[in-house]
């Protein structure tokens, strides 16, 4: 799988892909990230990509003319499935729109930035708008950080067992919560692990990690 993902501030990239689960799968060749300055598709001597709204209002506006160039470049290399833009007045992103573009080939993510792109831009040259969640970033680049990430891990040779991924929350849709999980000691100030836990007994362990898999966690 390949992503582009086009970006005013390609340099926040550097750190969450080249942690382990992103870099695991780029190095094993299971996901292809280019990263693309916008700015080196910016407008006369100062590489500009923004301006002033129509219309008045606080804020600029990335212009259509960088973004169109790079994506212009990008298509004609290569056929897309997704051309994605992330602002938070997109659809709000789920577990299972991260496994259906583990289908795809070939994907762009356009990051937003200041107040916003040009509407024609959405119009004209993006097939889904996604939010990570109804609150404001200053920017797409954490969202698209966040939906490559989630992505990746699903990717089958990403995670050492794949199987494992069965149990992550949300596996079998928004009510499913992965069961809660203890590691050594078995004691520790008095706080002990599920007795069932340390049974031996699989069929009444996975009837536990079954039942505790669908409990509804509380409102934050
Ligand atoms: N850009 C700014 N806020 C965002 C959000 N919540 N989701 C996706 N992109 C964003």
């Amino acid at each position: 799988m390949r992503i582009d993902i086009i970006s005013v501030i390609p340099e926040i990239f550097h750190g969450p892909f080249s942690n382990s689960l992103i870099k695991r799968a780029v190095n094993k060749r299971i996901l292809n990230i280019h990263i693309h300055d916008l700015r080196k598709y910016g407008l006369g001597k100062r590489k500009n990509v923004d301006d002033y709204p129509y219309g008045g209002g606080s804020g600029m506006v990335i212009r259509i003319e960088p973004v169109y160039n790079c994506f212009d470049k990008l298509l004609s290399e290569r056929n897309y499935d997704e051309k994605i833009f992330l602002t938070p007045d997109g659809k709000i992103f789920s577990q299972e729109n991260a496994k259906q573009l583990t289908k795809k080939k070939n994907i762009i993510i356009l990051c937003g930035r200041y107040k916003g792109i040009d509407q024609r831009i959405r119009d004209n040259l993006i097939s889904k708008e996604i939010s990570i969640g109804p609150y404001i970033l200053s920017g797409g680049e954490i969202a698209a950080a966040v939906v490559v990430e989630s992505i990746a891990r699903l990717l089958p040779g990403v995670i050492h067992n794949h199987d494992s991924i069965k149990y992550d929350t949300f596996h079998k849709g928004v009510n499913f919560y992965a069961p809660p999980i203890y590691t050594r000691p078995e004691i520790y100030k008095g706080w002990t692990v599920p007795p069932i836990l340390l049974s031996g007994n699989h069929r009444k362990i996975k009837e536990w990690i079954d039942e505790k898999s669908n409990k509804k966690k509380l409102d934050f």
